[in-house]
């Protein structure tokens, strides 16, 4: 018996105890294939522990009945294991991504950060998300007449969500990688990703696909994050030291292209695939407010976090508290500021 994407070899034990030979498995992530050998009950477990086993594994199915379907798309993808990471924590938090980058307002400016990131996309009759998540941006590009909209995301939680959107009803939007686009040459006349590109590994294969499947002339435009202010330029510097020994085994996979996070970066990835430089502008978001509040508001910020045990949080919470303790208002506001920068170019026609 062969299993594909075998993970920690959960259903080839199952299968063992069924009375399976010769058990073989493939899987992309080598942290998963190392735990599956040293199943502390391989061979085989106990049938107790069998009946456990195909009950997680049944119950994580039905709560995500793509699960599956996707297991497949990865081995014939060349998902890597920062994007099967990607994929499973979106999966579980599939509100994650867009509650986060609405939570704040802007500053100057009380729409939300999707409104203010629209201005520089225009109203493209047909547009493509990359790395759309629940579909945030593609449903303000709706509601101002793009009359198309597309999108594609690792987490079939995330397209799910998005499908739910009364305003994205006719989407076309897919579970998948933006490395490998599923629509037709110069089908769009603008690609949009927000807070998605700088994780993406392969990132030139990513920027090819996008001027392939834009029209000539075509707008592209990006959202990337950039360093924080006051609570959110403090919280990295205590939690990084932290991330970097966190014990292999746990450690988050890491992706993304540093040239993404700036101008000089992107007008360099982007020459090649036939894109004008960039016009490059700056978005702050205000996340201030009462320290707990905010403290939650690092936490989601860095998918790392997921990696910590209970001792190495409450100390980062401990030190974050500390070290922030003399900028709180007297009002008990901890000022807090996330950067966007927003870079848009045009396909040469
Ligand atoms: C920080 S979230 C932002 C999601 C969305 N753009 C938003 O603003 O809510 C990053 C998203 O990029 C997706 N992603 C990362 N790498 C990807 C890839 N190679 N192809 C497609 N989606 C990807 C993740 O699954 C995740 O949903």
């Amino acid at each position: 018996m062969l299993d594909l994407g075998c993970g920690d070899g959960e259903l080839l034990a199952v299968f063992a105890d069924h009375g399976a030979q010769a058990l073989a498995g493939v899987d992309l992530s080598a942290q998963q294939l190392e735990l599956a050998r040293h199943r502390p009950s391989w061979p085989p477990p106990t049938r107790g522990s069998r009946g456990a086993a195909a009950r997680r594994i049944r119950d994580r199915h039905r709560e995500n009945p793509a699960a599956d379907v996707t297991v497949r798309a990865t081995v014939a993808g060349m998902t890597t294991p920062a994007e099967v990471f990607l994929r499973d924590y979106h999966d579980r938090k599939p509100e994650a991504a867009s509650e986060l980058a609405v939570a704040g307002h802007i500053v100057g400016d009380d729409r939300t950060v999707y409104e203010v990131f629209a201005d520089h996309v225009g109203v493209p009759v047909r547009v493509l998300d990359l790395g759309c998540g629940d579909g945030a941006l593609l449903a303000v590009l709706a509601a101002r007449g793009a009359r198309t909209q597309a999108g594609i995301d690792l987490s079939p939680g995330h397209i799910r969500r998005a499908l739910e959107r009364p305003a994205l009803a006719g989407a076309d939007l897919r579970a998948g990688r933006a490395q490998e686009l599923p629509f037709a040459d110069g089908a769009f006349d603008a690609v949009v990703s927000f807070m998605a590109l700088m994780l993406m590994v392969d990132v030139e294969k990513v920027v090819a696909e996008a001027a392939r499947v834009l029209a000539p002339g075509g707008t592209f435009a990006l959202g990337v994050g950039g360093p924080g202010e006051g609570a959110l330029e403090v919280f990295p510097k205590i939690a990084r030291p932290l991330f970097a020994v966190v014990p292999e085994d746990r450690r988050v996979p890491t992706a993304g292209d540093p040239r993404t996070r700036t101008r000089a970066g992107l007008d360099e990835l982007l020459a090649p695939a036939g894109f004008e430089p960039v016009a490059w502008h700056e978005v702050l978001i205000d996340v201030s407010g009462p320290p707990e509040q905010v403290w939650q508001t690092c936490c989601e910020t860095y998918y790392q976090m997921d990696s910590l045990d209970e001792t190495q949080l409450t100390g980062l919470r401990t030190a974050f508290k500390v070290a922030t303790r003399d900028q709180v208002t007297a009002e008990g506001r901890l000022p807090a500021k996330a950067r966007v920068h927003v870079a848009v170019t045009r396909l040469r026609s």
